[in-house]
């Protein structure tokens, strides 16, 4: 199955096309989609925004008073509007919107009739519980269908969700619920997780208790676990949706009114509400979602293996695909459970075209060998794509070769939960492709390569990747707390400049490598988590006084977490004690925060004003040479902690 000449044009250095008969179907297969893009950048996201349905069209495209934006004034429309109802009107409720594949091997699929009426029950149930226009609903569930029908019926009443990824702990899900002060909570009964149940429920309870907030809790049935249920609060999915009208008049929302927060890590430990409005946010995840995957309604089944708890899933699981009339795979489980194949054998049973994955799982693939992708038919995929993370050009090949068959083009697709859709990728059918480089901004996005003192590399230099001109679904501030936006994105060049935070280099030919995150935010598995929230969850263990927490690589996940601690008093550390504080920020953060080594040392290495040296201890982590330590207070304390990184205790 390895194609050589791919791997060749990869040795080589070369970039490489997509197959000549996918560039002569793809939907743009021209160069000048980008110079006509690039000559009126507001005309081509017009463009776009006209091929959704509004209520009242638009007055004015663009407000841009750096760093705020806003997008289609006066504008009116409703997603959930434009992601179920216009596809039912124009004919095609009979086509499948989501086919559902249950961990357990249990399925459904919902067509968009089926899936509009769902929403429309449970929308009407949430008015009539009282939940009104703007008021914020915490959702954590599992991936089954109710997650995008409790999104779409928030949208259908202009109520604004926000989704708590359901392997976050209950403290998680309090930070947010407070955050955001929402009054509802939707959640589930279990969650399954690799043949075991997660008590979602329980750890709700647990999060509610800790609160005042939350009054309306409504409760899913999954997996069928006994359940306390608290009288006046919680009622059950299936009873406050039972004989509901499948008739609900969507609001007629504002373009810039609020969609939905989602939380996601910064620099310190408190987690940065993004927000995402609705005429904007829905015109580019489309555009990018049709673009992107060359997305052909009729004839695609598409997969994107995301988890609906992230960025990911917002908007390339649900608001792009919905909006676009894909037929999408839902997936609720492991890509090893109860196989090690279970993905490969989903890709068959549906006849998946368009694969969007994320390069830890790919990595996890290639460990696991090409036999198993080898004993499935996959030879419906026509398209590839890869997320979260910078894509090693060996995974990239692998992924290629193994999963496409050398047939299909690979599309590594730069973005964030800021920008909320793809910026940087290349398109199918136009742009080359090299493993490992997303290539180029998005037609209509300008996205910089810049020094330390914001001026622009040239091609074969590196630096920060920087947004330089506002796009439709940028984010438009952080909840209740515009000064943390301004700081954190636009202070480092300019207020008209948005910082990424990810560093980049750009080749001989001007195309754009990716190099991870720049600041205290570490990426394992393509998720981010930043160290102060993990330094803080170990910091709040009883027996520990002082914590650093540092990212080291790990070919597996990217990045794994690396925790040096010291206890408080003459307490000593003890492999016991290494898991009881990684089960410890489990529970305060979720378990993809658990570290995976945990070492024990007196004490931390210190600059003379009392500032942690992370960068030392990532360099220990990593195991490279020290640079320069002359300015630590306590320069005798590093040899002290490379001599025990050797026999730190690691996770199984
Ligand atoms: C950070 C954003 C985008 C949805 C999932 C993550 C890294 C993301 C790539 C890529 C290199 C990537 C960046 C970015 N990242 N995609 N294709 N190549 N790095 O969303 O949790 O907001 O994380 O993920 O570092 O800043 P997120």
């Amino acid at each position: 199955m390895a194609e050589p000449a791919l791997e060749n044009l990869y040795r080589e250095g070369r970039a490489f096309p997509p197959p000549a008969e996918f560039v002569a179907d793809a939907l743009v297969n021209d160069e000048a989609v980008y110079s006509q893009a690039e000559k009126d950048p507001e005309a081509w996201w017009a463009s776009h925004a006209e091929r959704l349905r509004w209520m009242r069209k638009w007055d004015t495209v663009l407000e841009w008073a750096p760093p705020h934006a806003r997008w289609f004034l006066g504008g009116q429309l409703n997603v959930s509007d434009n992601c179920l109802d216009r596809h039912v009107d124009s004919g095609h409720g009979d086509q499948v919107a989501y086919h559902w594949e249950g961990e357990p091997g249990d399925a459904r699929s919902l067509t968009y009739a089926e899936l509009r009426d769902e929403v429309c029950r449970f929308a009407n149930a949430l008015r009539e519980l009282g939940v009104a226009k703007g008021d914020r609903v915490n959702i954590y569930l599992p991936m089954i269908p109710e997650l995008p029908v409790a999104m779409l019926a928030c949208a259908r009443i202009g109520a604004i969700h926000s989704v708590v990824f359901a392997g976050f702990s209950s403290q998680s899900l309090v930070d947010r619920i407070t955050d955001a002060d929402s009054k509802v909570v939707i959640t589930a009964d279990g969650a399954y997780r690799k043949g075991s149940v997660v008590p979602l429920k329980e750890n709700a309870d647990k999060a509610m208790e800790a609160t005042d907030n939350v009054s309306i809790c409504i409760v899913v049935r999954r997996t069928g676990e006994d359940v306390a249920m608290t009288d006046g609060r919680d009622h059950w999915y299936h009873d406050v949706v039972e004989g509901r009208s499948t008739e609900c008049a969507p609001e007629p929302m504002d373009a810039e009114d609020v969609l939905y927060i989602l939380y996601t890590s910064g620099t310190t430990g408190t987690p940065k509400g993004i927000v995402h409005t609705t005429g904007g946010y829905l015109t580019q995840v489309s555009a990018t979602h049709r673009l992107v995957f060359d997305l052909k309604p009729d004839r695609d089944v598409y997969w994107c293996a995301a988890d609906i708890g992230w960025v990911t899933g917002h908007s390339y699981i649900v608001y792009g695909p919905l909006a676009n009339r894909a037929t999408s795979v839902l997936y609720e489980g492991a890509p090893d459970h109860p196989a090690r194949d279970r993905f490969w054998e989903v890709v068959e049973k549906y006849g998946v075209t368009i694969l969007y994955t994320a390069p830890t799982a790919i990595r996890a693939f290639m460990k696991w060998g090409p036999e198993l992708p080898a004993g499935h038919d996959l030879s419906t995929l026509r398209l590839l794509g890869s997320v979260g993370e910078p894509i090693n050009p060996e995974a990239w090949m692998w992924y290629a070769e193994h999963i496409g068959g050398g047939r299909c083009p690979v599309v590594d697709t730069w973005w964030q939960t800021e920008t909320g859709a793809i910026m940087i990728t290349p398109l199918p059918g136009v742009t080359a492709a090299k493993p490992g480089s997303a290539m180029r901004a998005f037609p209509g996005v300008k996205a910089v390569v810049v020094d330390e003192g914001g001026e622009p590399v040239p091609p074969g230099g590196g630096g920060y990747l920087t947004l330089q001109r506002p796009y439709p679904s940028m984010l438009r501030t952080l909840w209740g707390d515009d000064q943390r936006y301004r700081d954190t994105y636009w202070s480092r060049f300019g207020d008209d400049v948005y910082f990424a935070g990810d560093g980049a280099k750009l080749d001989e030919d001007g195309h754009i490598w990716l190099l991870g995150r720049i600041d205290d935010v570490m990426n394992v598995s393509g998720h981010r988590i930043s160290t102060t929230e993990v330094e803080s969850a170990l910091v709040d263990h009883p027996k520990v006084a002082e914590a650093a927490v540092t990212g080291r690589r790990d070919d597996l996940t990217g990045q794994a977490i690396v925790a040096y601690v010291s206890l408080k008093g003459d307490l000593e550390g003890d492999d016991a004690l290494a898991r009881e504080l990684r089960e410890h920020v489990a529970d305060r953060i979720g378990k993809l925060a658990r570290p995976a080594n945990v070492l024990f040392t007196e004490d931390l290495p210190k600059t003379r004003s009392g500032k942690i040296m992370r960068r030392l201890l990532k360099d220990i982590a990593e195991g490279r040479e020290l640079g320069d330590v002359t300015t630590l207070a306590n320069a005798d304390i590093v040899s002290a902690i490379q001599a025990s990184a050797g026999d730190s205790a690691k996770e199984e």
